[in-house]
């Protein structure tokens, strides 16, 4: 399948007839992040999932995505084009580990990111994205301990930003990001001294990006850690020419639309997310001719995610 026109007039024309609105993380592939009625990050999509009218949600993302739009919208139909589409992040607790290190700290605050099973989630107090963690941490009285699962970068950089010191952090990462590591970042900045640096908190070089400016090998106002929406809202505000970008590689598309005068450039060009590249045209046309692959999840343990998904949504920008 090519994603020309006629197979877009024919996405379009399927999305219509079963009243479905097209949802596409950043990280999509620029033919679905175009096709799509509304591209962003997974805080803005999770708000329109919420929001939206449609009957069905077509979700071109990863699996624990689709599952955050059912659980928000459990009468609506939701489907991602292909459910293989996983995440390693969330694969890095389970419903179970969860319960024993809540067990091993009795009234802790959890705080889980969204990129964790609906299971995780059910287990959960209050989900948080990269763009409200620090928010989500910060609305949570400062006397009480607090778990935050699973990415351990993101938690370091809450913990940086919030100064708790009660605040313990799962050892998980994502591939992706921790593969775009602080020697490779260090390099391309020193070849690049203008450049601002944009970088997801997942990354294993955020640390390092800090350090950096910390010792004056990059300007500090240069360093910014963003989610992959305030990254687009970044572009559009710098006066940078160049901007170094750590994150999955599918963000350039909408950094490259927001300001076309700017030339952004991957830290790392490997870093691309083979599950959020298993959403194909073929796919999403599937998708929408067979109505599959359907999202399902357990009413109980969507009724207990319910309450800390929606705390997600009303905290932060
Ligand atoms: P955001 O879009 O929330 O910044 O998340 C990035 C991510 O890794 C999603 O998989
Ligand atoms: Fe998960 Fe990482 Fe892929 Fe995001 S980039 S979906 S965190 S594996």
């Amino acid at each position: 399948v090519v994603a020309d026109a006629n197979w877009a007039d024919e996405v379009r024309r399927l999305a219509r007839a079963r009243d479905a609105v097209l949802l596409a993380h950043n990280y999509q592939i620029p033919e679905i992040q175009e096709i799509a009625d509304h591209t962003g990050d997974s805080l803005a999509l999770s708000r329109i999932a919420a929001a939206s009218d449609a009957s069905t949600i077509v979700f071109c993302g990863v699996h624990f995505m689709a599952e955050t739009a059912k659980i928000l919208a459990p009468d609506k139909t939701v489907l991602i084009p292909d459910a293989r589409a996983g995440c390693s992040l969330a694969d890095s607790i389970t419903g179970a580990q969860l319960r024993e290190w809540k067990a091993e700290h009795p009234g802790a605050v959890v705080v889980s990111y969204v990129n964790t099973t609906a299971e995780v989630k059910a287990e959960t107090d209050i989900c948080c994205t990269s763009s409200n963690a620090v928010d989500v941490v910060a609305s949570i009285p400062a006397d009480r301990e607090v778990l935050f699962c699973p990415d351990q970068f993101l938690g370091a950089h809450v913990k940086r930003e919030t100064g708790r010191e009660n605040l313990h952090i799962w050892a998980g990462e994502c591939h992706v990001h921790a593969g775009i590591n602080g020697p490779e970042l260090a390099e391309r900045a020193a070849a690049d001294p203008d450049a601002d640096l944009f970088i997801h908190p997942e990354c294993g070089c955020a640390t390092s990006a800090l350090y950096l400016a910390g010792e004056g090998a990059v300007p500090a106002e240069k360093v910014r850690i963003l989610s992959t929406g305030a990254m687009v809202d970044a572009a559009r505000d710098t006066k940078a020419r160049s901007v170094l970008v750590a994150t999955e590689v599918g963000m350039l598309h909408q950094l490259r639309k927001a300001a076309p005068e700017i030339d952004f450039r991957a830290v790392n060009d490997r870093a691309s997310c083979r599950y959020m590249k298993m959403i194909t045209p073929a796919a999403l046309l599937r998708a929408l001719r067979d109505g599959v692959d359907e999202v399902h999840v357990a009413p109980d343990v969507a009724a207990r995610a319910r309450a800390s998904v929606r705390r997600m949504i009303e905290i932060g920008r």
